[in-house]
């Protein structure tokens, strides 16, 4: 099921060779368990490290606006654990900062023509019954982290041009300090960003992991729609190519 996943890739093949080589020594690893954990960094790429370290960069510029961070397409949920992991280093007692992230947990649940043609519906997939896993995973993490008995992250499943609405209507009281949008795609980033803008204060945080990428144009399409390119800046980090970020 893992190998029918369609997904993008930018690698060439030498590079997808070493990579599927590094990937090798990560299932096959001989490090004892008590070990492997705390030995990641082995396995991890430049380019892995780069994006954990811009993650880091934008994090520590909410830790002083106030409301949740909403990652819309989480995917195997690498992010939620980042974004966790990140609260409990600089702010660890605030239980405030709850995470929500949205998927269909199922790929892309269709597709626009602003998409460019290449994307197809149900690319993204994830393997069957991975949403649990993932809630498993989340909750042993926050099991180690302080104020352990509070319920800090969540998982909407289905399509979020429909769930962010749903969401936001049981939960008036939301504000948005930090909202990372990863869905790829036009038609989810036009409406989940009209809905959360309402709800992000300035100094909130807008980042998008694929603005001016020609693999998937709606989502610059998205944001021009909706906020206008000309009226923020639009800022990078040496550390990633790709991710741009809006500071309102
Ligand atoms: C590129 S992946 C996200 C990767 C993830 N953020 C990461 O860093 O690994 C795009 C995700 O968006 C989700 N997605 C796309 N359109 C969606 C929609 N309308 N509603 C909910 N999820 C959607 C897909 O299911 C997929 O998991």
């Amino acid at each position: 099921m893992a190998d029918s996943i369609r997904t993008f890739s930018n690698a060439a093949a030498p590079q997808q060779d070493r990579l599927q080589q590094l990937t090798g020594h990560l299932r096959h690893s001989p490090l004892p368990d008590a070990e492997l954990l705390h030995n990641l960094g082995l396995y991890l790429t430049r380019q892995t490290l780069s994006r954990l370290l811009f993650l880091d960069e934008l994090y520590r510029q909410i830790v002083p606006v106030h409301g949740v961070i909403m990652e819309f397409g989480v995917r195997w949920g690498q992010n939620m654990a980042l974004f966790h992991a990140l609260r409990g280093i600089y702010e660890p007692y605030n239980y405030n900062r709850r995470l929500i992230g949205f998927d269909t947990f199922e790929g892309f649940p269709h597709v626009a023509e602003q998409d460019g043609g290449r994307a197809q519906v149900g690319d993204y997939n994830v393997t069957e019954g991975y949403q649990q896993q993932l809630e498993q995973l989340l909750a042993l993490h926050e099991a180690e982290s302080p104020i352990a008995h509070k319920r800090k992250f969540e998982l909407v499943k289905g399509d979020a041009t429909v769930t962010v609405k749903e969401y936001l209507a049981q939960h008036p009281e939301t504000v948005v300090a930090f909202a990372y949008f990863d869905f790829d795609l036009y038609a989810p980033t036009k409406a989940c960003l009209e809905a959360i803008l309402p709800r992000m204060p300035k100094g909130a945080i807008l980042a998008f992991d694929e603005v001016n990428c020609p693999e998937f144009p709606g989502e610059t399409q998205a944001l021009d729609e909706v906020l206008g390119l000309r009226n923020h800046a639009l800022r990078r980090s040496p550390l990633n190519p790709l991710i741009s970020y809006i500071v309102l």
